[in-house]
């Protein structure tokens, strides 16, 4: 199967600043992969580059198995940038009418109602996008990246204006594109819950991957907690040894209530890759 996204040792120098240092990342079609770090770790650049905004210094970059920034890799990618700005003059549907123009979409006015009310927007189509909300827009600018139904989403730093309720929406939404096939990266430097939604989630710090997996595997990491008779204690072991850990603590007279994973949160994950490489 072609990835929907593909970095291959991607290396970028901007004169004696190494924003990206080696980095692959592949993202399946259908699959929801966050992009997290640090300001400065590289995600924008990374993204850019498989937009075909950015060159790379060394390494190549694929979007439907086309080379990043070609018009069939173009074709396949909706893309919202971190830091937007559309014309403030505009409605929210005048504005996915520009896209639709831009990208040849024959979704008409049915494929504008369609996304502004996946986004929440339903109701504003007729705003001004200047007496928008910040939030607001963030959805509008999600909903023009979807515009002509790209089988690639990038979302570079969606939800960094969001309320609660904008977040729901948001990944709400996220749930019903990667149901509808669409694969999506999501760049952030804050984690919130939208980020437990990801299917797997990679961390880069200092332009190099730091840590990557499912958020299950980057939060299990915290061995178990053994509940005994005299109390619970954490035990730092591999799997396979809990049940001799388990025999010593009977044969030890204890009486053992309970073994359990002790899970660490996604941000203690995240904390510790990225510190783990500063320190
Ligand atoms: N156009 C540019 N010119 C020079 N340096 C840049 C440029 N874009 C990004 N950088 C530098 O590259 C590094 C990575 O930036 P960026 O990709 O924006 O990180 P992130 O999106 O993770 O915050 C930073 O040190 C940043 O200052
Ligand atoms: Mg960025």
């Amino acid at each position: 199967m072609t990835a929907a996204f593909a970095a291959q040792d991607v290396s970028k120098r901007y004169g004696r600043t190494v924003a990206l240092d080696g980095v692959s990342l592949h993202v399946d079609a259908g699959e929801l992969v966050g992009l997290l770090g640090p300001n400065g770790a590289g995600k924008s650049t990374l993204v850019k580059i498989g937009c075909g905004l950015v060159r790379p210094s060394a390494g190549a970059a694929t979007v439907c198995g086309a080379p990043a920034g070609s018009p069939a890799a173009r074709a396949s990618l909706g893309y919202l940038a971190e830091l937007f700005r559309f014309p403030g003059w505009m409605t929210a549907d005048e504005l996915l009418r520009v896209h639709q123009g831009l990208t040849r979409s024959a979704g008409g006015a049915a494929e504008r109602g369609r996304l502004l009310e996946l986004v929440g927007l339903a109701d504003v189509a007729n705003r001004q996008i200047e007496s928008m909300s910040k939030g607001m827009q963030q959805r509008l600018g999600i909903a023009q990246a979807l515009v002509a139904g790209p089988r690639m989403l990038v979302l570079d730093e969606p939800t960094s204006a969001l309320d609660p309720a904008g977040r729901r929406t948001v990944r709400d939404m996220l749930e019903e594109l990667r149901a509808g096939g669409t694969a999506v990266l999501l760049n952030s430097h804050l984690l919130s819950e939208i980020e437990l939604v990801c299917d797997r989630v990679v961390i880069i710090n200092r332009g190099r991957v730091v840590a990557q997996g499912t958020p299950d595997e980057l939060t299990s990491a915290g061995g178990v907690e053994i509940e005994t008779g005299s109390g619970t204690r954490r035990y730092q072991i591999a799997r396979e040894r809990i049940p001799g850990v388990v025999a010593e603590l009977v044969a030890a007279g204890e009486r053992v209530y309970e073994v359990r994973a002790a899970r660490s949160t996604l941000e203690e994950a995240y904390l510790e890759a990225v510190e783990g490489e500063m320190g």
